[in-house]
């Protein structure tokens, strides 16, 4: 299945495309058991039929090679890569590790709190391959810019950066999207972080001056159910989400918590008609020397 979305307010791009011919990742039986950050995983995997974009398929197959996966949360993209490809060693880093045991005998856990801004525990040119999924929204650009320069250090020469994340802007948004990501901006942008931050990674990659060919993709994914079935499950985790999100996102709407129910339940029912998407990217670039 591929196909070019009609964009009615033409927001980002117009070149860009959904395509998904080749499902090499099909999506799985859907379990109650799984948090939002699981279904989410994937999505995405189902969304660009891959868990990474790195020209590293080869390596990673067949090559000890060292993976570091950056604020793994619960950890479904690491654990997943970890058992896909045994020969490589994963190691994930995040705050929350501390309660998390490794189930797997290649891969390591690390907690530590990238707020500190201190040096990451690793020697230079440790990793082939550093992954960052989600984490560049939850922190303050310039903090993210420090993490960054980190992670360049911490990389081989030759081996690659990747980070994919979401805007906290759609597309053909109706009126009720509309209220509830402009007020999500503002928290976030209250907070010091960028919530389109997405548009900054290519220039975030290139001021560590070690990182070449840097690569942007994009993919916009329907929410709702105005193009495939997957797109109601997209809108399930994007209401999850703003729901986990309330306290959050209310004193910037000037809304009791019931008006905050009613608006998710107006947004529910206003994507079809708008056909409202998201887009997500991927950048990822090269070290040097
Ligand atoms: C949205 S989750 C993404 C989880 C995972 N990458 C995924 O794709 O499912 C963001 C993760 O970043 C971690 N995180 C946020 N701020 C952090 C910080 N200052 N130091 C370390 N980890 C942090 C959180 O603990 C959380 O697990």
């Amino acid at each position: 299945m591929g196909c070019v979305v009609s964009k009615k307010k033409g927001l980002i791009d117009d070149t860009l495309e959904i395509s998904r011919t080749n499902e090499k990742y099909p999506f799985p039986q859907k379990n109650n058991t799984w948090d939002r950050l699981t279904l989410q995983h994937y999505l995405f995997r189902y969304i660009w039929q891959s868990n990474f974009s790195s020209p590293i398929k080869e390596s990673i197959r067949s090559d000890s090679i060292k993976v570091l996966d950056v604020g793994s949360g619960s950890g479904p993209w690491v654990h997943e890569m970890a058992g896909e490809f045994p020969n490589a060693l994963f190691t994930k880093i995040d705050s929350k590790t501390s309660h998390q045991n490794s189930t797997l005998p290649n891969l390591i856990l690390k907690d530590y709190d990238f707020a500190k801004l201190e040096p990451l525990p690793f020697p230079d040119s440790t990793f082939d391959f550093i992954h960052v999924g989600f984490l560049a929204s939850e922190l303050p650009e310039k903090q993210f810019q420090t993490l960054v320069n980190e992670l360049a250090r911490t990389l081989k020469p030759g081996g690659y950066l990747e980070i994919m994340d979401v805007d906290f802007q759609g597309g053909n948004e109706g009126p009720s999207a509309q209220r509830l990501m402009s007020s999500l901006r503002s928290y976030y942008k209250s907070k010091d972080i960028n919530p389109l931050i997405t548009q900054r990674l290519e220039s975030i990659m290139k001021a560590t001056k070690c990182l070449a060919d840097v690569t942007v993709q994009r993919t916009l994914h329907p929410l709702g159910n105005w193009e495939d079935k997957i797109g109601e499950l997209a809108l399930f985790n994007w209401l999850q989400f703003l729901n986990d999100h309330k306290s959050d996102v209310v004193p910037f709407m000037g809304v009791s918590d019931s008006e905050y129910r009613n608006l998710l339940q107006e947004f529910k029912s206003e994507v079809d008609l708008f056909q409202t998407y998201w887009i997500s990217s991927r950048v990822y670039g090269r070290k040097t020397q």
